[in-house]
């Protein structure tokens, strides 16, 4: 079973950002796949899924902070601290001598915030900007 998987409910309409969490949980899946494996998942195979997934937690969380600003997002700047707290986390396996439990420890912080009623609520507010209820 995957460790996280997309549903069509969350999408918002925006699709670049939508597409930066598709990548994100494809990543994630991957990254637990190989933790889950110790046997198959070396430090080689971990190196360039961990990379790609920081890279695009850093694309991610500036797209995310610009769109939370541009649609008033009242709760914007606690969110954005959120962001940066778990860039610095994720950031942090490059220097530790237990990558696989801090790696570990980060996905299952990702699964959360995604699944956060604040980042859920930000993900509604989108919609309503995206699909606003026409007048009838
Ligand atoms: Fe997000
Ligand atoms: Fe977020």
């Amino acid at each position: 079973m995957a460790f996280i998987t997309w549903k069509e409910s969350y999408e918002t309409g925006f699709t670049a950002y939508d597409a930066q969490h598709q990548t994100l949980f494809r990543l994630a899946n991957r990254l637990q796949d190989l933790l889950d494996h110790p046997g198959s998942g070396t430090s080689q195979d971990i190196a360039p899924v961990y990379m790609a997934f920081l890279e695009m937690t850093r694309d991610h969380v500036r797209t995310e902070d610009e769109l939370m600003r541009w649609a008033g997002y009242a709760p914007a700047d606690d969110h954005d601290a959120a962001h940066g707290r778990f860039v610095e986390l994720l950031e942090s396996a490059q220097a530790t001598s237990d990558v696989r439990s801090l790696l570990q420890t980060a996905l299952l912080k990702f699964k959360a915030h995604f699944e956060s009623e604040e980042e859920q609520a930000f993900l509604a507010l989108l919609r309503s900007r995206q699909y606003p209820p026409t007048a009838s």
